[in-house]
């Protein structure tokens, strides 16, 4: 009885921290430091930018879509689904974006589909982690030259897919950056 409440105790005391460790600085978001061990990301502001200027070409070209935000770990950081987007294209989208996520935003989805065809080097990578998308519509987001995010866009074709992703991009910084 005396261990198993000296165990709960422990127990409420760890969780009751955590949220305080993981909270460490919560108002720092994209200070470029010199550490190659940080890892900096788009903030909440920034991820809602290019949402909002993806979903403004979407409008303007007239193409319904899907578009994600993820972090360079490819973890969702914001989502939107414009009217009557296709309902295949949100996983799509997603995927697009963490697969330049997964590549530290060195290769653009489109830029993988010749080295992805039957007979080319790459043949069935797309089948790892489990499942890339290899062909347009994501896109890296670099600013003040590192890598931050990625985007992904899904419901027209790929070039179309391609240009509201850039749109997306160059709302907060670039497609192009160190790698
Ligand atoms: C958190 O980060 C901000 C912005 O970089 C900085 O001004 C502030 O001093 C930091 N706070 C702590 C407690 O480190
Ligand atoms: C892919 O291959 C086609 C046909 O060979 C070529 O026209 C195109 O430029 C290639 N795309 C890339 C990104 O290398």
């Amino acid at each position: 009885m005396k261990f198993s409440l000296f165990s709960t105790f422990t127990l409420t005391l760890a969780l009751s921290a955590l949220p305080l460790a993981m909270a460490q600085n919560r108002t720092a978001t994209n200070n470029l430091g010199t550490n190659p061990n940080q890892r900096f990301q788009l903030n909440q502001n920034q991820a809602l930018q290019i949402i909002t200027a993806a979903a403004a070409k979407s409008a303007e070209i007239k193409i319904p879509i899907n578009v994600a935000v993820t972090d360079p770990a490819g973890l969702l950081l914001a989502f939107l689904r414009t009217d009557n987007a296709y309902l295949g294209s949100i996983d799509i989208a997603i995927k697009k974006a963490r697969t330049v996520s997964l590549f530290n935003g060195a290769i653009t989805t489109g830029a993988w589909y010749n080295l992805t065809q039957p007979g080319q080097s790459l043949y069935a990578i797309q089948e790892t982690n489990g499942g890339l998308i290899v062909f347009g519509g994501g896109v890296p987001c670099y600013v003040d030259g590192y890598f931050v995010g990625s985007v992904g866009v899904s419901g027209g074709t790929t070039d179309e897919d391609v240009q509201i992703a850039t749109a997306g991009v160059d709302a907060v910084g670039s497609t192009e950056g160190q790698v």
